[in-house]
C-alpha cells in the first residue's frame, strides 16, 4: 500500500501552493486546507485557480472514497445522481475538463488518448480502461456526469442559465443537503433561507456567478465541525446525525471532545464551462479529528478566534450551537497550556 501512495506524498509537497492563502504548513495528517484566520470572515473568499492548480484533487483516501461513492450510487442511484433533460452537452463538458485535468496533473495515474471523437481512458489507480465516443451517451455505462463523477472524490454539480439553476449533479458527500431538495432551483433559492449576516456575501456571490468569465476556474472553502466523520451527510442522514449529536452531547467534555468531533472542510471550485456556458461546482470534502488539528497550537488559536467570533445565527445554521461551550473551553485550555 505504501508504495502506491509514494507519488502522493511527493506530489503533495509540490502542490501546497494551491492552498497557500488559506492554509499553513501541514503534515499529511493535517487538513490540507485550513480556512481559519483572525476572526469569522463574512467575505465570499473566492480566488482564481491558476493554470498550475488542479481542478480535482486526488489524495490518499482516493480508493476508499471512490468505493463508497460507487456503493451509494448502486444502492440509491436516483438519490445521488440527477439530471434534468437537455443538459447533456454540459455533462460532456465536464467529462472533457475533468479527464484532461487528471491526466495532465497525474499522467502516471491517469491517461487519456484522444483520436477525434474516439477517447481512450485508463485509470491506473482503479485498473480500469474504457474507450468511448465523445458526445455519444450510449458509449458510456452511465450518464456522462455520473460516469466521470465515479473517477473523482469530488461531488460535481452543474448550474445553468442567468440565475444559475441547478440542472444536474452527482452528490454523495453533501453536508446536510441533497439533490431532491435543490434540483431545478436557482442559486439564490438554493441558499434560502439566508442567514441575514451573510446576505451581503450572498448578493456578491450571486453577481459573481452571473459574471463568471468563460473557461476560468475559481475556488473557495467552507468549514464546519461535526460529531461524525461519515462522508455522506446528505439530508437523508440528518435525523440520525441530529440524534447522534444529542446522544453524544453529555460526553462532550473538554477532556473528550478532541476525540469526538471532526473539522470538516469543503474545497469548492467554480468553473464556467467554455462550450455549454454552464457552471461546474465541484466540492472536495476533507475532514480530520479535532484533536489532530488542535495538536498544532497555531491552528488551535485560529479555530478559537474564528469560532468565538462567528455570529450565533451562523453557528445555529451550521448546527454547532450545542457544541460551542465545550468546544471553546477545550480550545482555550489547549491554547493557554502551550
Ligand atoms: C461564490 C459562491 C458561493 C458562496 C459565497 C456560497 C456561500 C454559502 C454560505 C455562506 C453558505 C451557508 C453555510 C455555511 O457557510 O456553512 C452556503 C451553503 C450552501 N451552499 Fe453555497 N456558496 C456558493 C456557491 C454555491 C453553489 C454554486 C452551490 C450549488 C449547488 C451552493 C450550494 C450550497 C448549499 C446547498 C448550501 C446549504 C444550504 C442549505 O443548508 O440548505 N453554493 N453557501
Amino acid at each position: 500500500m505504501a508504495r502506491v501512495w509514494d507519488w502522493f506524498v511527493y506530489d503533495k509537497a509540490l502542490t501546497t501552493s494551491v492552498g497557500s492563502c488559506h492554509s499553513i504548513h501541514h503534515t499529511s495528517k493535517m487538513l490540507p486546507y485550513f480556512p481559519f484566520g483572525q476572526q469569522f470572515n463574512d467575505k465570499m473568499g473566492t480566488a482564481p485557480l491558476s493554470e498550475s492548480d488542479r481542478l480535482v484533487e486526488v489524495d490518499e483516501h482516493y480508493l476508499p472514497e471512490i468505493d463508497l461513492k460507487r456503493q451509494l450510487l448502486t444502492e440509491l442511484p436516483s438519490y445521488y445522481f440527477q439530471a434534468l433533460p437537455s443538459y447533456e452537452s454540459a455533462q460532456w463538458d465536464v467529462v472533457n475538463l475533468v479527464l484532461h485535468n487528471l491526466s495532465r496533473f497525474q499522467p502516471a495515474q491517469f491517461s487519456l488518448r484522444v483520436e477525434g471523437d474516439n477517447w481512450h481512458w485508463h485509470n491506473h489507480l482503479l485498473h480500469e480502461e474504457i474507450t468511448f465516443t465523445f458526445g455519444d451517451g450510449a458509449s458510456l455505462p452511465q450518464a456522462p456526469l455520473d460516469w466521470v463523477g465515479r473517477q473523482v472524490q469530488e461531488d460535481l454539480v452543474l448550474l445553468s442559465g442567468d440565475d444559475a439553476t441547478l440542472v444536474a449533479g452527482q452528490l454523495c458527500f453533501a453536508n446536510d443537503w441533497s439533490l431532491d431538495e435543490k434540483i431545478g432551483l436557482p442559486f439564490w433559492q438554493i441558499h434560502a433561507p439566508i442567514v441575514p449576516i451573510v446576505e451581503p456575501m450572498m448578493q456578491a456571490a450571486r453577481k459573481f456567478m452571473e459574471r463568471l468569465p468563460s473557461g476560468r476556474s475559481f475556488w473557495r472553502t467552507n468549514w464546519s465541525v461535526k460529531v461524525s466523520d461519515q462522508l455522506d451527510m446528505t439530508s437523508r442522514h440528518t435525523p440520525a446525525l441530529k440524534q447522534r449529536l444529542a446522544d453524544r452531547l453529555p460526553y462532550l467534555t473538554p477532556e473528550t471532545i478532541g476525540q469526538e468531533l471532526f473539522v470538516r472542510i469543503e474545497r469548492q471550485t467554480i468553473t464556467r464551462l467554455p462550450q455549454s456556458g454552464a457552471i461546474l461546482f465541484g466540492i472536495h470534502t476533507y475532514q480530520n479529528l479535532l484533536a489532530q488539528e488542535a495538536a498544532d497550537p497555531e491552528r488551535t488559536r485560529r479555530m478559537a478566534q474564528v469560532f468565538s467570533t462567528t455570529p450565533p445565527a451562523m453557528l445555529a445554521y451550521k448546527g454547532m450551537t450545542a457544541l460551542m461551550p465545550a468546544l471553546l473551553s477545550y480550545l482555550s485550555d489547549r491554547h493557554h497550556s502551550k
